[in-house]
């Protein structure tokens, strides 16, 4: 009898400490928590008013005009941008395919490490991995005005930007330091989506993340990446050639997917939860297109960066008038720009417009874009499409 009794005092106490390490290897945040803490003392800030370093975030899908908005951002003397460092992610697990569920994990992972200024863990997604940390393939890098002068590299100055003409392999060392003298750290990709998704880094004590979502009229979106991707966009841009509606319209992934993710992210954001009071800001790019300048300033506001008289003239000199040159560069941020964002308008069929207008409605409502009745009202160019909207930044 007595021996049974110390059996069962024995037995509950057992299954409490099982019961507590469980909980408690459950609710820590794994990875999060694994590397040294951020010591920012030791970060050497080159203006000292900065006194922690601001990590910048720039959600968005294909082809919304993120390229010119990170731009914007990367004008800045006093900031390190990356184009798309998570391509790599991408390039190294999934090849052509977007399992995006699949490397969610991994991205979050990697911008945590990046926005540390490690960007040593780039060369995880490289094949063949670098040596001595000296990158031939760092997608995109020329874009980054970091990394085409000192210490990085000897480039030119070109009017108010510097080229990375004559700058060879990336030397992450040196990328690195500079990335750590800068007050600000801005990373663009468009392969996460969902705010949501990075809830955790938004947490997390030891980054200071803010987000800009950019968004784009979904209708635009479509035409963009039809013209910039017409292998990609296959069954679509041959809708928009022909007039005929072609019997599946089935891309990977599905357009749709796109239209769901924005959705998703915007109103989580406009519920205005807690982890991200402070830290988000929603940007439309017709807004943006509209009046370059004055958005601009909103968004340098938000960040917590000073326009200089250099980006004001950057801004002017991109955003007067279509650039008719010829130009290859589907990244180009003229291309594509400002002074077309509503062109989609006379170049897409009516028919395909009501199909987004079904498939989108959601995304559409809730981002103050209207939907045309007819094909004379879609043409009609004097009618604005995009409502009248402020979207204040949720402070
Ligand atoms: C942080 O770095 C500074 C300068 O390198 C050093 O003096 C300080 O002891 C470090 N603090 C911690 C908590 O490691
Ligand atoms: C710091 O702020 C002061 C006052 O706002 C300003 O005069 C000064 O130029 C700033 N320093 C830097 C390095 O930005
Ligand atoms: C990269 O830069 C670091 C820091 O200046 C330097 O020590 C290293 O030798 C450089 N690497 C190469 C391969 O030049
Ligand atoms: C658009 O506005 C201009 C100038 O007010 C006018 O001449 C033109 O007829 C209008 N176009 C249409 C389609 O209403």
């Amino acid at each position: 009898m007595e021996l049974t009794w110390k059996f069962l005092v024995m037995l509950v106490f057992g299954s409490v400490v099982i019961q507590y390490i469980i909980i408690q290897s459950l609710t820590s945040t794994s990875f999060l928590m694994c590397p040294a803490p951020f010591n920012s003392s030791s970060a050497p800030f080159t203006d000292p008013n900065t006194t922690r370093r601001m990590h910048v975030l720039i959600l968005t899908a294909t082809r919304c005009g993120s390229s010119f908005l990170g731009q914007l951002l990367n004008q800045h003397h006093n900031v390190f941008y990356l184009f798309e460092p998570l391509h790599h992610v991408q390039d190294s697990l999934t090849g052509e395919n977007f399992l995006r569920q699949l490397t969610l994990g991994a991205n979050r992972d990697l911008l945590w490490s990046l926005f540390q200024c490690d960007l040593y863990a780039l060369e995880r997604y490289m094949r063949p991995p670098p040596t001595n940390h000296m990158v031939a393939n760092l997608f995109n890098y020329r874009i980054s005005q970091a990394l085409c002068q000192p210490p990085v590299c000897e480039g030119v100055k070109l009017g108010e930007e510097w080229s990375c003409n004559g700058c060879g392999q990336v030397n992450l060392t040196l990328a690195a330091q500079a990335c750590r003298g800068k007050s600000h750290v801005v990373y663009k990709t468009v392969r996460v989506v969902v705010v949501g998704d990075v809830r955790s880094l938004l947490e997390d004590p030891r980054l200071n993340i803010k987000v800009i979502q950019l968004v784009r009229d979904p209708r635009g979106i479509i035409n963009s990446r039809i013209e910039a991707f017409p292998g990609w966009y296959k069954p679509w841009y041959s809708w928009k050639t022909s007039g005929q509606r072609p019997p599946s319209l089935h891309v990977t992934p599905p357009f749709t997917t796109t239209c769901e993710e924005l959705h998703s992210s915007v109103s989580t954001a406009l519920s205005r939860p807690e982890w991200l009071k402070g830290r988000y800001m929603l940007v439309r790019y017709e807004d943006l297109a509209r009046n370059p300048l004055q958005k601009t300033k909103e968004i340098y506001n938000f960040v917590g960066l000073t326009m200089t008289p250099s980006v004001e003239r950057w801004v002017s000199a991109n955003t007067k008038g279509a650039n008719k040159e010829q130009n290859n560069n589907v990244y180009s941020t003229t291309r594509d720009s400002v002074a077309n964002v509503e062109n989609w308008r006379l170049k897409l069929p009516f028919e395909m417009v009501q199909h987004v207008q079904a498939e989108c409605q959601d995304m559409l409502s809730i981002m103050g874009y209207r939907q045309v009745h007819s094909a004379q009202e879609l043409k009609n160019m004097n009618i604005s499409l995009v409502q009248e909207t402020t979207f204040e930044p949720f402070l």
